[in-house]
């Protein structure tokens, strides 16, 4: 059965979209079958994965609303992952739905055909506490908050995990808060760690380790229409949202790679040649022998 993970914050440019792009292709690198979702009427997600949101023709608005089976408007993406598209149709549908009974379940309801089809969902909420991301919590199992160190950040937490108390008391009682994740994350200054210890303890919230950290690498991927993954494959950025692809999908780090021998062992092992002179003893290369890290920039806050 699927696993459903809300990426929300109803502050707006905390890096929800790029979490949900970065961490479905991690994902999907792994090997697990990811679908996501675009719940958000600006139709970012869509956009930074390649689609023209303006020539999209069946989106989530159609699912949502019930006039299309889910599995019709899945896309493929060359990042790895499928799809559920956004359109501005979008934003006309909060509307709509507030005149319907069970609106909070329309997106629950809708992936009850999908559960069999993917290991992950992955939502992106929009930046708002409308009945939108109230249908990515109440389809979730749990909600990764991404948080973006500075003042005034933690203004609006309180608002959320009030807004997700009254999705657990009405809607879905399964949903739990995975922990807040630092984004655009600058660690070299002490304001950062502050504002986010000061949030994680004010909140009783776990840090999802590592933080992202500010790079442009990521402000260049979705002019692209891939993510992070594919078009800076090798930085830090996305080492980390791989890092954290692994613990979402219990699988054990990599470990370090295994020093490559050198000449002077490779000359140790070789059987000795009769015709030459009596053998040497071949001591340690005083070469020091580099170990590659394979493992990720581990970033701790
Ligand atoms: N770690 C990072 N370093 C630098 N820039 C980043 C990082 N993560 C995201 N960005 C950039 O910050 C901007 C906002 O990111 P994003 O669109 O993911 O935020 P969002 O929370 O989804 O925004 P919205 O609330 O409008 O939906 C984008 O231009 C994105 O490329
Ligand atoms: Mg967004």
């Amino acid at each position: 059965m699927a696993r459903v993970l809300a990426v929300a914050n109803q502050k707006g440019g905390v890096a929800k979209t790029t979490t949900v792009s970065s961490l479905g292709a991690a994902l999907s690198e792994l090997g697990r079958r990811v679908l996501l979702i675009d719940l958000d009427p600006q139709a970012c997600l869509t956009f930074s994965l390649g689609l023209d949101p303006d020539s999209v023709e069946l989106s989530v608005h159609d699912v949502l609303l019930g006039r299309l089976s889910s599995g019709v408007a899945v896309r493929p993406t060359a990042d790895g992952p499928d799809l559920i598209p956004a359109t501005i149709e979008l934003a006309g549908c909060e509307g709509v739905l507030m005149s319907r009974t069970g609106r909070e379940h329309a997106l629950r309801l809708a992936l009850v055909d999908l559960q069999e089809d993917y290991d992950f969902v992955l939502v992106d909420c929009p930046p708002s506490l409308g009945v939108l991301t109230i249908n990515g919590l109440t389809a979730a199992h749990e909600v990764i908050v991404p948080f973006q160190c500075e003042t005034l950040s933690h203004r609006g937490v309180g608002q959320l995990l009030d807004t997700v108390h009254d999705v657990q008391r009405l809607t879905n009682r399964e949903l739990r808060v995975r922990g807040v994740l630092p984004t655009l994350f600058d660690g070299r200054t002490a304001h950062a760690h502050a504002v986010l210890a000061d949030v994680a303890g004010r909140y009783a919230l776990p840090v999802l380790h590592p933080a992202i950290a500010k790079s442009v690498r990521f402000a260049e991927a979705p002019g692209a229409g891939r993510s992070i993954l594919a078009t800076a494959r090798r930085s830090k950025g996305a080492d980390a949202y791989r890092a954290h692809a692994r613990v979402i999908a219990d699988v054990a780090e990599p470990r370090p790679a295994e020093p490559r021998p050198g000449p002077a062992r490779s000359a140790e092992r070789r059987p000795p040649d009769p015709r030459s002179a009596p053998a040497r003893s071949v001591g340690r290369t005083s070469a020091p022998v580099r170990q590659r890290q394979a493992g990720p920039d581990r970033l701790e806050v």
